[in-house]
């Protein structure tokens, strides 16, 4: 696949992303206090925008309710944001676009309730137009990212996590968000039609996404991905590189990895060598195929649909998610 910039990407639909940028400005501004000093430090700083992008792209192809479209993307990146807070406060991280999370800027209650805080207001912002289709697409997609944080928790330090495991765990804490924002886009943009070719467009897109970011944490550059690297292991995930190369590793050698991936803390000093075991054991390039597969998967279903500005940009997006610089 061609390597796309996000720009590109978001070239047919970026005054719209301005005119999020700007609303959800516009919510911290109108508070005071601790409210609006968080909700600049979270909603202002940065961020690729990626699900209102595939939200608003999605719409555009149909053409219809772009205003009501622009409200929504603006919906789902409170629902993004409001996750990011408490994902940070449960992993204990520090660094989120380069920036200090709210759990390490401000403290541990401050990020549970901002996280509500936003999270609610996403929801207020949707019954005050009585937009509830969308709630009810959002209340379930929730739901089920509630769901795989969940799963996510037991499958800690879980060396034993099987691919189907993991796989069922992102599809709920990262690829359902994608999946709501494209359905949503269909709603509103086709009048309710193609809903499903663009869940399925947009739950391809999550899982190559995730297992992207995955893949980052263990090779990525930190200045570049603004989030510390080998951050998964040292909080127990078992993610799809390390999967796969605990399967390709003969006995031995799987027992000596299985004790460092257990007990994190031990690898210390010794983390270019956990990256090179991943290497040599097929541990990247089996988790990057998979990537690429859902990504094609994506592009397959905007394929089906006629060509546009906006249909070419979905495309791109699909290619882009696996190859992106962060
Ligand atoms: C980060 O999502 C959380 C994951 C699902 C891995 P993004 O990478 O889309 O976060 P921002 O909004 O661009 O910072
Ligand atoms: C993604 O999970 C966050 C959500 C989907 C809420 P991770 O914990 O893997 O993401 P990063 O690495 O913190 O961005
Ligand atoms: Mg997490
Ligand atoms: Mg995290």
């Amino acid at each position: 696949m061609k390597t796309i910039s996000l720009a590109t990407v978001q070239e047919p639909v970026q005054p719209e992303l301005q005119a999020v940028t700007r609303r959800l400005g516009d919510l911290s501004r109108s508070e005071t206090g601790l409210i609006r000093q968080v909700g600049e430090h979270v909603l202002t700083g940065g961020g690729k925008r990626l699900r209102p992008t595939l939200l608003l792209l999605v719409a555009k192809m149909g053409g219809q309710n772009q205003d009501l479209a622009e409200l929504a993307a603006t919906v789902v990146e409170l629902v993004h944001t409001a996750t990011l807070i408490h994902d940070d406060t449960v992993d204990g991280s520090q660094l989120r676009r380069g920036r200090p999370t709210v759990n390490r800027a401000f403290n541990h209650s401050v990020s549970i309730i901002m996280g509500d805080f936003v999270y609610s207001k996403a929801f207020a912002l949707l019954a005050e137009r009585q937009l509830y289709p969308l709630i009810e697409v959002l209340a379930h997609a929730t739901h089920q990212m509630s769901r795989g944080e969940m799963i996510e928790m037991d499958l800690k330090h879980k060396v034993e996590t099987t691919e189907e495991e993991y796989l069922d765990m992102i599809d709920g804490k990262t690829a359902v968000l994608f999946q709501a924002s494209c359905e949503i886009g269909a709603y509103l943009g086709h009048g309710g039609q193609h809903r499903d070719e663009f869940k399925e467009f947009g739950r391809s897109f999550g899982l190559a996404f995730q297992i992207a970011d995955d893949l980052m944490d263990l090779t990525g550059d930190e200045a570049v991905i603004g989030k510390d690297r080998g951050n998964d292991l040292q909080e127990g995930k078992v993610t799809l590189p390390y999967i796969a190369a605990l399967r390709n590793s003969p006995p031995e050698e799987r027992d000596r990895y299985s004790e460092l991936i257990a007990h994190p803390e031990s690898i210390n000093g010794g983390w270019d060598d956990m990256v090179q075991w991943v290497r040599r054991r097929g541990g990247e390039s089996y988790a990057r195929d998979r990537a690429l597969a859902f990504a094609r998967r994506a592009t397959e279903i905007v394929a089906g649909f006629p060509e546009s500005e906006s249909s070419r940009a979905l495309a791109d997006a699909a290619a882009y998610v696996v190859d992106r610089p962060l």
